[in-house]
């Protein structure tokens, strides 16, 4: 099947072109034929996060520009397109309606309604966005860890349609924690990946933070904890003792320290066999590295699945998928912005 899909959630504009071979209820294997992600990030970075308008004016200009670019492939003609799929939810209303509306248009002139257009959940997008990492091999019961500016989800894949959600962030998702965080530290939106650049260079052992639910039993996380506790340290006088890296490495393994504890814990209490990691956080190489040094402890083998790092960031090509695998199981979510859509 080759699939159409476009993203417009929040500030990155984004067409892909992917083709899935799937057989049975297996796995499928899945190419990307072609993927245009435009971002946003120079036009919000003065704001210090995503404007609503502005990322909707953005996606508005971006869209037909992009469009422009696919009508190049030899693929893209109406008798080789199969499914047409856009995110609904969740995310920015304004933000999501433009790609909806352009689906809409694409759907009625370009294809002439002759193949199907169905919504796509960003969410599950990232949970399903570990089959466009190199040689995927999936393998079940999985555990699968989604760390997004939006959202921290553990959940178990028993097969590829199983998904069950076993605990989420109560308040901050992580990436978020890592933007507010980044901004007590004077750096550039967006924080995340310069939070893991300073780190890099400092001692994660200088300060211990609190790692906020770490032994609570359950599987759920809360981040508003920990931003505090960087607020008050970096107001009280402590703070001028140390090097921001030294804050930054040791923040990043309060923030990690949880994720890594408790996908730890769901991997032995559900049997996993490989654990699949999506969202702009899972691009950081520290988490990785973590994850692995503790699947090294288990006497059974455990894969870690994650996608390419342009893959953990938001773009189309994991929405083809999510698309897809709604339009499969005959559950495609409707043509409607839901901006609090869940998974
Ligand atoms: O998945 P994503 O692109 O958008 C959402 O769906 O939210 O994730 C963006 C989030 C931001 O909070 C960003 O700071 C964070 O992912 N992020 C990182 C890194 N790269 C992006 N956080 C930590 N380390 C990184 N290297
Ligand atoms: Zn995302």
């Amino acid at each position: 099947m080759n699939v159409l899909a476009i993203e417009t959630s929040c500030d990155e504009t984004s067409i892909a072109l992917v083709r899935i071979n799937r057989k049975g209820n297996g796995a499928p294997s899945v190419s990307i034929l072609k993927n245009i992600v435009s971002s946003q990030v120079k036009i919000h970075a003065p704001f210090g996060g995503v404007v609503p308008n502005l990322a909707k004016r953005e996606h508005l200009k971006n869209l037909p520009l992009i469009w422009r670019e696919f009508l190049k492939h030899p693929l893209v003609r109406k008798k080789d397109i199969d499914l047409l799929t856009v995110t609904v939810g969740p995310g920015l209303e304004p933000a999501l309606w433009t790609g909806i509306e352009f689906a809409k248009g694409l759907h009625e002139a370009y294809f002439e309604k002759k193949i199907p257009l169905v919504g796509a959940n960003h969410v599950e997008a990232h949970m399903y966005s570990f089959l466009l990492a190199r040689a995927a091999r999936p393998e079940f019961p999985m555990v699968s860890l989604i760390i997004s500016g939006g959202h921290t989800i553990l959940g178990i894949l028993k097969d590829m349609d199983g998904f069950k959600k076993i605990g989420e962030t109560k308040d901050d998702a992580v990436g978020e924690c890592f933007d507010k965080v980044a901004r007590l530290l004077d750096f550039p939106y967006p924080g995340g990946p310069e939070i893991e650049k300073a780190a890099a260079k400092g001692n994660a052992d200088a300060i211990r933070f609190p790692s906020p639910m770490l032994y609570h039993k359950n599987y759920d996380f809360s981040y508003s904890g920990l931003k505090t506790a960087l607020l008050y340290f970096m107001r009280g006088p402590e703070s001028k003792k140390f090097s921001k890296s030294d804050i930054a490495a040791s923040f990043q393994k309060a923030a990690f320290g949880v994720l890594v504890r408790k996908a730890m814990r769901a991997c032995d209490e559900y049997k996993a066999k490989a654990v699949g990691i999506g969202g702009g956080v899972a691009g950081n190489k520290k988490i990785r590295s973590m994850l692995q040094k503790e699947f090294r402890l288990r006497k059974k083998p455990i894969r870690l699945i994650v996608p390419p790092f342009a893959y953990c960031q938001d773009n189309a090509a994991m929405i083809a998928l999510a698309g897809y695998m709604a339009h499969a199981r005959k559950k495609a979510y409707p043509l409607e912005a839901d901006g609090n859509l869940g998974l």
